[in-house]
């Protein structure tokens, strides 16, 4: 067994340095990527490919896209994300988006949903939705991200806000196809009455289903989460797990209410949109970034990832998820002080790897990009 495991490694070393040798890329169907998926859009060499079904608008900023992925991409769960690949004038760009269709869905007709915002100064997310038609193929990753139910003896608390639902539609759907034995419940926030995303899908997805409760609520009209709506709603909250998904202010807010209320933390699931939000008031603002390769530079005026930094003087980082998972954007740094907004630290002053999209530079900085 170990001659053949040698034997294997032996040849993958000997392919990558005969590769690397020719095109300088460490997989030779990589390179020939690009000459392949015009004549052949649904082929890939290392990740999976999907087919636009369709494109299908929920509200003024929101829509859906519907996927067929290729046949050996694998199965997810509910409160699984994808990351979702495109070609942008001639750059490869990728975005990570919940899956916010059943698993049921999948099995049965082969598709798959992402429910998009489209951000107001997004670059991409308001670019998919006119870009993207029936005929369009993308690339896309497996299936990831561990806001999965833990505990299925357990009765669960969903709360979201905004475009946080696509999770838990996943969930309500995926419960209310099955035989439906867990309990759930769901505190919807949104503005105004009207503007929750899929309305009247989640008013009617519990009906005759006494395990599964919805509950729709506008801030404008009584106000954000607190501890009396969560009594209100969910008397027995102690006895549930709390999973939050929305935008940052909300999510902190939500946890503080429920933190002051005794639910234990190992019972309280989050996922964020983006990396938790960082006081910036002590860095120091001034200075200027200097990408060595591409020999452009930026001066710092405000607090801003040296992703969104390079992409705002043109350039065309490599990026996923844009919050320090996928490890794409990962780059060198030759010289300088960066914060990392994941774990709360600053770098060294001299050279090491260091992720551009959680990464916000403190003064003087040189990227070998
Ligand atoms: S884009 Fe995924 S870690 Fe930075």
């Amino acid at each position: 067994m170990s001659n053949i495991q040698n034997k294997n490694t032996w040849l993958h070393k000997a392919y990558t340095e005969f590769s690397m040798a020719l095109v300088n890329n460490a997989n030779l169907k990589s390179y020939a990527e690009p000459l392949i998926q015009p004549l052949f859009p649904l082929w890939s060499a290392n990740d999976y490919r999907a087919q636009v079904k369709q494109v299908r608008s929920e509200s003024q900023n929101c829509y859906t896209l519907v996927l067929k992925p290729t046949k050996k991409w694998p199965d997810f769960q509910p409160g699984q994300y994808v990351e979702l690949q495109v070609i942008k004038n001639g750059a490869k760009v990728s975005r990570c988006f919940s899956i916010s269709s059943p698993p049921e869905q999948f099995a049965q007709l082969g598709t798959i949903e992402l429910t998009i915002r489209a951000q107001d100064k997004g670059r991409i997310t308001p670019w998919l939705k006119q870009a993207l038609t029936e005929t369009s193929t993308v690339g896309l990753s497996a299936a990831q991200g561990d806001f999965i139910i833990k505990d299925r003896s357990r009765p669960i608390l969903m709360i979201a806000g905004g475009s946080g639902i696509t999770p838990f539609r996943s969930y309500l759907y995926s419960q209310a196809m099955i035989e439906p034995t867990q309990k759930a419940s769901l505190l919807y926030y949104a503005r105004n009455q009207g503007e929750h995303l899929f309305e009247q899908e989640l008013n009617s997805i519990g009906d005759g289903n006494k395990h599964l409760t919805t509950h729709l609520i506008s801030t404008a009209e009584m106000g954000h989460f607190s501890l009396e709506q969560l009594q209100q709603q969910c008397p027995n909250y102690l006895d549930y797990d709390i999973y939050i998904c929305g935008p940052n202010s909300m999510i902190k807010a939500v946890n503080n209410v429920l933190l002051d209320a005794k639910v234990n933390e190992q019972n309280i699931y989050i996922e964020r949109f983006g990396p938790a939000p960082v006081d910036f008031s002590q860095l120091d603002k001034a200075g200027t970034v200097n990408f060595s390769q591409s020999r452009k530079s930026a001066e710092l005026g405000s607090h801003t990832s040296l992703l969104a930094l390079a992409e705002n003087i043109g350039m065309q980082p490599e990026s996923g998820c844009r919050m320090g998972i996928c490890h794409k954007c990962s780059c060198r740094k030759k010289s300088g002080v960066v914060y990392n907004t994941l774990t709360n630290s600053y770098s060294d002053t001299g050279q090491e790897d260091i992720q551009l999209c959680v990464s916000v530079p403190v003064g003087e900085v040189i990227i070998e990009l």
